[in-house]
């Protein structure tokens, strides 16, 4: 297995299952063990965050873990030459491999992150790139699968922007069978590597449509997020105007599966992509959602911990 969880598909589909096997355990609290005693593991967040960060670090805690959180001011990617750093990344890295266990990074450019992987002795999971959010969807689909008891050929409706979240059900689309309709504009395409992955993959049926009605046609889940992630702010406004037909609504609702799954990343803008009705109705799940965020650390981080051997 992979040294590195950098998106979704860096799991085989075995291994996905086993993931979800001890998330699972953990959640009904049958792991007693405190598997991650004596090691630490080093947080790095260079953009906000509250589910992902606090759910690493407290399913960090819970495994008998140390958390250390880690900004741009003593740890940043980027060139050699770089002005404004600190010290080149790549002598941090090695300084991390020595001291800590793991290495958890929310940060902008994906390539950096990949070249972060090659400079660690350890393993390094991605907390959201500006490509991809695979915590996020791993502990979606593990939703998914609690609430409805299988995942293959899921009808998933994902309206909105193209971005880390869309490009990450793309991703899992590659390796997992799912009915994958994408509600989206020309100009807010996901990343075309990853569609272009997903489709010639073959796994899942993958269609991309500008009309939000029949993205969502008899659906099992209509999944949003924020339409200007962050790093876009200034794309706020032409974004606005170019998602506002894809807004999760109780209209839009109506045209997928009576018992459909709501569900959003968060944080919500509510009122925007997703209106106070749908996130509190019936239908909704995205605070069972995000609960799952710490549920599925913990079998993140011990699926990976358990496959990785440190080289002397
Ligand atoms: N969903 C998510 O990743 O939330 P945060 O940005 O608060 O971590
Ligand atoms: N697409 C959003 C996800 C936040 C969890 C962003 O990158 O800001």
């Amino acid at each position: 297995m992979k040294k590195d969880f950098l998106a979704v598909s860096d799991f085989s589909a075995k291994e996905i299952k086993e993931v979800f096997k001890l998330t699972s355990d953990m959640k009904k609290g049958k792991l007693k063990s405190q598997p991650l005693k004596n090691k630490a593991v080093a947080c790095i967040f260079h953009k906000p965050s509250l589910r992902t960060r606090i759910s690493f670090e407290v399913g960090i805690q819970q495994l008998g873990g140390s958390s250390y959180y880690i900004t741009r001011d003593e740890f940043k990617l980027g060139k050699k030459d770089d002005p404004e750093k600190r010290e080149w990344f790549y002598d941090g890295a090695k300084v991390l491999s020595r001291m800590v266990d793991l290495i958890v990074i929310r940060t902008y450019e994906h390539s950096g992150v990949e070249e972060l992987t090659k400079y660690s002795d350890i393993p390094v999971i991605n907390a959201l790139t500006d490509l991809y959010h695979p915590c996020q969807i791993l502990g979606d689909i593990f939703t998914i699968w609690e609430k409805r008891k299988k995942i293959e050929n899921i009808s998933i409706a994902y309206l909105g922007d193209g971005n880390n979240v869309c490009n990450s059900w793309l991703d899992a689309a590659s390796i997992i069978p799912l009915d994958l309709r994408i509600g989206t504009s020309a100009e807010t395409f996901p990343d075309k590597g990853v569609l272009k992955r997903a489709k010639e993959s073959k796994i899942s049926k993958v269609n991309l449509t500008d009309n939000p009605i029949s993205a969502v046609k008899d659906a099992d889940v209509l999944y949003t997020d924020v339409w200007a992630s962050m790093g876009q702010e200034s794309l706020y406004e032409k974004k606005v105007s170019l998602l506002r037909k894809f807004q999760i609504n109780t209209e839009l609702i109506r045209h997928a599966k009576k018992d459909c799954l709501v569900m959003h990343c968060l944080p919500a803008h509510r009122g925007e992509e997703i209106t106070d009705q749908a996130m509190d109705g019936k239908n909704s799940v995205v605070f069972d959602q995000a609960e799952n965020r710490l549920h599925i650390q913990k079998g993140i981080i011990l699926k990976l911990m358990r496959g990785f051997k440190r080289e002397k």
